[in-house]
């Protein structure tokens, strides 16, 4: 790395990703970082997270663009496309939190994601992505999209298991699931674009997209795409059939709160995805691939790494057992490093690595295009109960 110029990184949003993307930046070992500053809204959050980290607050987005090389959008999906494009417009490299953008409404007060035609949806989530791409190919800046599942060591692994077996993927199946999502804004479509679907199942989703990409690039070079998709979305929290029994998040407002998608592509093979808020007992983030010549169960967390016994739930208060975990007595695949199993590390250190000298970016902006394309045709499916939708083209 001698003679190597540092990389300075700026972070839009002070909340939970942000939190996770400066702890990541600490371990990159691939390239030289600084990390100068943060910008948030809140003048009181974006300073006592600064204060935290001994980094500065900035008290604009631009003065945090103009002193950065990398611009991290660590901010809720609606407010994607504004930062990314203003710093993609100061050619600066946009690290881009999943998911990448969405459509969320015209702004008018009466917006409600249940009633929204999805094919407006699908027609301004597909304008956004143009106009974010547009602005890449305008800058001398690079997109990182922030798909921690990409960077996963399972995935990583089956990665060069794809590539030096030369295998023909048959069929992919993976979930993202949980008890609900913590962040305020989740569960108004206005905000998140979306409930399940775009919120968790865009990580086992752009993660089988991957596993196409690795597959086509091994076999001839080219990366094998989505082209249609069935799916169904559920809202059972906010139903009258559902008996709340109190471990369930509830207080959606107009998003659904399960989501199956099944993805077909170009060379015949599928994938189906779930995605939910309804599930008890910690996240539940797997991806499987079933090839012509082996089968690999990726295991994100939980995994069995590690698992404890624990008789009594007080023994364990100043113990982090692992993500969304109800309890903490009894058995549990308590991680002992989360944020390695999951990706993050290693996903910083291969976009500072690619931004610094120039290499591939396995997580690219054709990957979160290809994503939201998938996504937006889905919620289209969705409204048709199953009925199969094409896949818009993103332009690659
Ligand atoms: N990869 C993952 O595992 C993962 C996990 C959680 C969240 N995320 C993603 O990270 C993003 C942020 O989620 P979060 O959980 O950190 O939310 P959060 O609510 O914890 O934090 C959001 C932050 O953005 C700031 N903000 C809002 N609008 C802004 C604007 N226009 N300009 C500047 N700052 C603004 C808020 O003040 C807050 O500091 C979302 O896209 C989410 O999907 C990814």
């Amino acid at each position: 790395m001698q003679g190597k110029r540092t990389l300075k990184a700026g972070l839009v949003g002070s909340g939970f990703a942000a939190a996770f993307h400066h702890e990541a930046l600490r371990r990159v070992y691939e390239a030289h970082v600084e990390v100068v500053g943060v910008y948030s809204t809140s003048a009181e959050r974006r300073e006592a997270f600064a204060r935290e980290r001994g980094i500065r607050a900035f008290a604009s987005l631009d003065e945090l663009i103009a002193n950065c090389d990398v611009v991290h959008v660590c901010t809720p999906p609606s407010t994607h496309e504004a930062i990314a494009v203003a710093a993609l417009a100061m050619h600066r490299h946009c690290i881009i939190e999943k998911p990448f953008t969405g459509y969320f409404g015209d702004g008018s007060p009466d917006f409600n994601g249940k009633t929204l035609d999805k094919m407006e949806a699908l027609a301004g989530a597909m304008s956004s992505v143009g106009r974010i791409l547009e602005a890449e190919q305008q800058s001398k800046g690079t997109i990182a999209y922030a798909e921690n599942w990409v960077f996963a060591p399972a995935i990583q692994k089956e990665r060069e298991i794809l590539e030096k077996t030369g295998a023909q993927i048959l069929w992919m199946h993976g979930e993202e699931s949980h008890s609900g999502s913590h962040a305020k804004y989740y569960g108004m479509w206005s905000h998140s674009g979306g409930g399940s679907i775009m919120g968790k199942g865009v990580h086992p989703l752009t993660a089988a997209l991957y596993m196409k990409k690795v597959e086509g690039r091994a076999r001839n070079g080219k990366a094998i795409r989505p082209v249609a998709v069935s799916a169904r979305t559920h809202a059972v929290t906010t139903s009258d059939w559902y008996e709340d029994a109190g471990f369930l998040r509830t207080s959606y407002t107009d998003i659904e709160d399960f989501g199956l998608v099944h993805v077909i592509f170009s060379d015949g093979s599928f994938a189906d995805i779930f995605a939910t808020e309804l599930a008890l007992g910690g996240v539940h983030n797997w991806l499987e691939v079933c090839t012509n010549n082996h089968r690999t169960l990726c295991s994100i967390n939980p995994n069995n790494s590690l698992q404890t016994y624990n008789p009594k739930e007080e023994q364990f208060k100043d113990i982090y057992v692992v993500e969304k975990i109800g309890t903490k007595q009894g058995w549990a695949s308590t991680s002992p490093d989360e944020d390695w199993f999951t990706g993050y590390q290693h996903e910083m250190n291969f976009c500072y690595k690619a931004f610094a000298d120039g290499s591939g970016l396995e997580s690219d902006s054709q990957l979160a295009a290809d994503t939201i394309a998938v996504v937006y045709a889905a919620y289209v499916s969705a409204d048709k109960k199953g009925v199969e939708i094409e896949v818009p083209g993103t332009g690659f």
